[in-house]
């Protein structure tokens, strides 16, 4: 039998995810499986709650990777806060904006949104408007847009959940491990990333966080959370230290080796470090597209440093020039999705691909190919 694996190539992730996975996590993904209720495996459990905490800047006790790719983080801060009937606003200004109104919908939540042309910011001042006299219980955004290559305002809509009864829930399965998420000082009560974005994992945990409120919330529901598998106070027995843990399902040890040893490495970096090596692999990616003649799509204070949406140039044929970088270069970069097809490349510099190397080998393949 023709195993495939054998053919697998190393190829350079500059899409919008997966990233690259440093050596380290790969040798993490293959250390020895213990059981779900080893004693180690749980020391290394509480080490990643602890790590996650410190990288989401948050005291939340529920801070925890759910079993699960990016998406199954959204289900979970959706499913568990939402019951039929709740309003709920969703700040839309891309696709994951657009998902969360989908997943809203299919719980039974009255759904209201308030949207923005693809390729902009939110804007706080139409959010703060949008507040007066409201009683959302859920008001949702996404950090960054993944789709359109924007960095939404979130610290400054942040100022408009103080003292709201609202819970603020946050995507940040782009933005965690890039640029700073604090989740305590902009009022965040719920929130979910994942792990192949700038965490470098391969995909399939999606580092997540509720405030005491929003537990609470969850505790108190007049209904039981409808999706057993994401189901916060269940799953959160199995990972709160102080209680005695209670199987729930199979913990996905190796996956949460890998996430541990890309949380070690983030911290001996230096979040600060890690956070400049993105913004440097950005300018210098913007400045070599910029001498070629090619243009951002996004304005300046917008753009995401580890999601660069380049526009397509005139007359050329995006999809073949992905084509030939991943056939002739070994490097991926992503297309643009729903009404953005066809106009943008998605570039991306997350995690261990955000490399001065990397953008110096992408940038000499695409001259090549254009
Ligand atoms: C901003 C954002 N939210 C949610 C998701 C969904 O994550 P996943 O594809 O890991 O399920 C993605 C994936 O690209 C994303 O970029």
């Amino acid at each position: 039998m023709n195993n495939l694996l054998k053919d697998i190539e190393e190829i350079l992730l500059m899409g919008p995810g997966p990233s690259c996975v440093h050596p380290k996590v790969y040798e993490a993904l293959s250390s020895k499986t213990l059981g779900h209720l080893d004693p180690h495996f749980i020391k290394i459990m509480d080490e990643i709650k602890e790590l996650l905490k410190k990288l989401l800047n948050t005291k939340n006790n529920l801070t925890l990777p759910l079993s699960g790719t990016g998406s199954a983080g959204m289900e979970a801060c959706l499913v568990n806060l939402i019951e039929p009937k709740d309003e709920v606003l969703i700040l839309i200004n891309g696709v994951f904006g657009k998902r969360m109104q989908e997943v809203a919908t299919r719980l039974g939540a009255k759904v209201d949104t308030l949207e923005f042309e693809w390729g902009t910011p939110i804007q706080p001042e139409l959010v703060r408007e949008k507040l007066i006299d409201s009683s959302y219980k859920v008001v949702a955004a996404v950090h960054a847009e993944t789709s359109t290559g924007v960095r939404n305002p979130i610290e400054k809509i942040a100022d408009f959940f103080k003292d709201s009864e609202s819970f603020f829930l946050v995507d940040a399965v782009t933005s965690l491990g890039g640029m700073e998420v604090k989740v305590d000082e902009w009022n965040i009560d719920a929130l979910y990333s994942g792990s192949q974005k700038c965490l470098s994992c391969p995909p399939g945990l999606a580092p997540s966080s509720f405030s005491d409120r929003a537990f609470d919330s969850i505790m108190n529901r007049k209904t039981k959370v409808p999706n057993w598998y994401l189901d916060m106070s269940l799953i959160g027995q199995y990972w709160q230290q102080e209680r005695k843990r209670v199987y729930h399902h199979t913990a996905p040890i190796n996956m949460l080796y890998a996430l541990y040893q890309a949380l070690v490495m983030f911290f001996e970096e230096g979040p600060e470090n890690v956070f400049k090596r993105h913004m440097e692999c950005y300018e210098m990616l913007k400045s070599e597209l910029n001498n070629m003649g090619l243009k951002m799509f996004v304005q300046e204070p917008y753009q995401l440093p580890m999601l660069n949406a380049v526009a397509i140039p005139e007359g050329v044929d995006e999809a073949k020039v992905r084509k030939i970088l991943r056939s002739d270069y070994k490097i991926e970069i992503g297309a643009g999705l729903g009404p953005l097809a066809g106009k943008i490349w998605r570039i991306g510099l997350m995690g261990h691909t955000a490399r001065k190397n990397n953008v110096e080998t992408f940038i000499n393949a695409l001259k090549e190919v254009l």
